[in-house]
């Protein structure tokens, strides 16, 4: 019989990368083990806001037991220390895998080793992936929506536990799923609500602290498949109440269950409005595909337009067929050089949806054994097509600077797709209002940012005139940045960056150089003289008037700017004699 549950933390495992384990009961025969990564940073795109992450899996007991997801490789001796201390591995029936991202189902195979028996219930697409992951035989069941598993009544507490099944495509993988126990009344959805926030707190307690990183999770993972997600609400919504969202990443969804839910539901239907969209293929489980295609379907929805991420692997060729053909912009990775017969199928179903009118884009998946890209690149434009990126090539292992160039390509096909938008906005202005607005004025400064170091080390600059001084103690101000901003990537909550105050008499080199339209990837400050180490956060200029040293404490959302209020940690003038430059402009409807 099965031990109780009960809260425990195991140490860190070593002082350099900061991991703990901990384990709660959160509702009736039900005990969450969460791993706790305090540390994991940015490098992957979605992990913008440095707060570690963690991977919850789940332990449920009715007469049967089941395991909801297991932990990421890394936690492999302590994980599995302390599920033996819960339950004898032999004793677990059934393991749900909600999809087989590797920071979930990394344990999977050492989970069949300890129990040969124990059955699999997960989508048909996962248990394909499984089975190339775990390289071992193990029993398993496909679910979809409607299907079910009674676990049975625990004999202790008397509760009957029963999960029904939601197919929860592309969030974020093609092969999620999500469990619900009507024993309980919790919904586990792994990714989908989740967010990368290490805490000790189990629940949401603090929403507005959780806020930023909620959404810069949506915004990576979510966001992109909008359509998806408002498909998937459309099950969740009917199912009896839920009490308790139980995430794979940050913090149960209980205490402000409602609030996190209506955020999904608003940016969801508001991203799947528009009928014009980019469709951004990748392929499952191959070279960086997965990673990269984040960062350009990121640089996309941050220039307001749609996207829709397809997994040439998963999607059948009718659901493809249609996306492709419905699409503004149709993005592909290099495939492998000799595919297999089903991926060989799904190219033919991608090349023969193209049409005449999309723009089209490649990207090495630096795969292993790809396709050459300029052989991709021209089988995609036999139509014709418009180019809206050039190839984007990888010749190493992705680094920061290969995400940031692939999110800078993303953000500039964006701006394609919503130009007609920006457009119709900048005339809607009344003429009267839009001179009045016209004038408040600014001064000029140059905004710069550099985060990491060597070949990791990724700096941007953009040319500011919406900066303002917001606060006297402690000094602060805010700055209006576009959303579309390639600089916007490294001004997030914590992050530091510099105002360089331009000089009245000679602000016109800088601005003419920083406003220059750099292609994506680009070193802005070639030519440039800078001080890299003069100020934390960003290059100080050498012919700035001054500059201010910053650290991002809050942003607020405008429509089509993040207003940014930071700290001034730092500041000097080069010039005491020396007036700051002023932009004067006739109309509001552009800087
Ligand atoms: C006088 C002037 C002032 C500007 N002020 C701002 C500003 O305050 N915020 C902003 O987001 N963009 C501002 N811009 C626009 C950006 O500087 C410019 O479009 C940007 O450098 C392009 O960078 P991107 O490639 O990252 O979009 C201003 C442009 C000009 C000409």
């Amino acid at each position: 019989m099965a031990v109780a549950s009960e809260s425990a933390t195991v140490a860190p495992l070593n002082s350099d990368q900061r991991l703990s384990l901990q384990c709660e009961e959160i509702s009736t025969d039900t005990s969450t083990i969460r791993c706790l990564d305090w540390d994991r940073s940015r490098f992957d795109i979605e992990f913008g806001l440095r707060n570690g992450t963690t991977y919850n899996s789940y332990l449920i007991r009715g007469a049967k037991t089941a395991l909801v997801d297991t932990s990421h490789l890394k936690f492999k001796d302590t994980w599995l220390q302390l599920l033996k201390q819960q339950i004898e591995p032999t004793a677990i029936d059934y393991l749900i895998v909600s999809h087989t991202e590797p920071d979930h189902s990394g344990l999977v195979g050492q989970i069949i080793d300890l129990n040969p028996e124990i059955e699999i219930l997960a989508s048909k697409v996962a248990l394909q992936f499984l089975q190339d992951q775990v390289h071992r035989p193990f029993r398993s069941r496909a679910v979809k929506t409607g299907d079910e598993l009674d676990l049975g009544t625990n004999p202790t507490s008397g509760n009957a536990h029963r999960f029904e099944f939601l197919s929860a495509p592309n969030l974020h993988w093609p092969d999620t799923i999500f469990s619900f126990d009507h024993g309980t009344g919790i919904l586990y959805t792994c990714d989908a609500f989740g967010m990368h926030y290490c805490s000790d707190d189990v629940y949401d307690k603090n929403p507005s602290a959780l806020a930023p990183d909620f959404r810069f999770y949506y915004d990576c993972l979510m966001g992109p498949n909008a359509r998806s997600l408002v498909q998937a609400l459309k099950r969740v919504d009917t199912l009896p109440e839920i009490n308790t969202i139980a995430v794979g990443h940050g913090p149960l969804l209980r205490d402000h269950l409602k609030l996190w839910v209506d955020d999904y539901r608003e940016w969801s239907s508001q991203r799947s409005e528009s009928e014009s969209y980019a469709a951004v293929c990748y392929l499952s489980q191959y070279g960086f595909c997965d990673r990269l295609s984040q960062a350009i379907a990121h640089g996309i929805g941050k220039a307001d337009a749609q996207v829709q991420l397809v997994d040439l692997r998963a999607c059948e060729a009718q659901e493809l067929s249609g996306l492709i053909g419905g699409a503004k912009a149709v993005v592909v990775p290099t495939w492998p050089s000799q595919p297999d017969a089903e991926l060989q199928s799904s190219i033919g179903t991608l090349l023969a949806a193209l049409n005449t009118k999309q723009w089209v884009a490649v990207y090495d998946a630096y795969g292993g054994n790809d396709a050459p890209i300029d052989e991709v690149a021209s089988q995609l434009r036999s139509l014709e097509q418009k180019e809206a990126f050039l190839p984007l090539r990888i010749r190493k292992v992705p680094d920061s600077n290969d995400y940031q160039r692939f999110e800078e390509a993303g953000t500039d096909l964006g701006q394609l797709l919503s130009r007609a938008k920006t457009m119709a906005a900048m005339k809607s202005l009344d003429s009267n209002l839009d001179k009045a607005l016209g004038r408040l004025s600014g001064g000029l400064y140059v905004v710069t940012a550099s985060q990491g170091e060597g070949s990791n080390r990724r700096r941007s600059a953009m040319v500011a005139s919406w900066v303002s001084q917001a606060s006297f103690t402690p000094p602060g101000l805010t700055v209006a940045v576009a959303k579309d901003r390639a600089i916007e990537t490294l001004m997030q909550v914590g992050d530091r960056f510099v105002i360089n105050v331009l000089r009245e008499d000679n602000y016109q080199p800088l601005m003419r150089h920083f406003l220059k339209r750099f292609p994506p990837g680009a070193d802005r400050f070639e030519g440039i003289n800078v001080l890299d180490d003069a100020a934390e956060g960003g290059p100080v200029l050498l012919d700035a008037l001054a500059f201010l040293g910053c650290r991002v404490e809050q942003r607020l959302e405008s429509p089509d700017h993040w207003i940014i209020y930071a700290v001034v940690e730092q500041g000097n003038v080069a010039d005491a004699e020396a007036s700051t430059a002023v932009h004067h402009r006739k109309v509001g409807n552009h800087y």
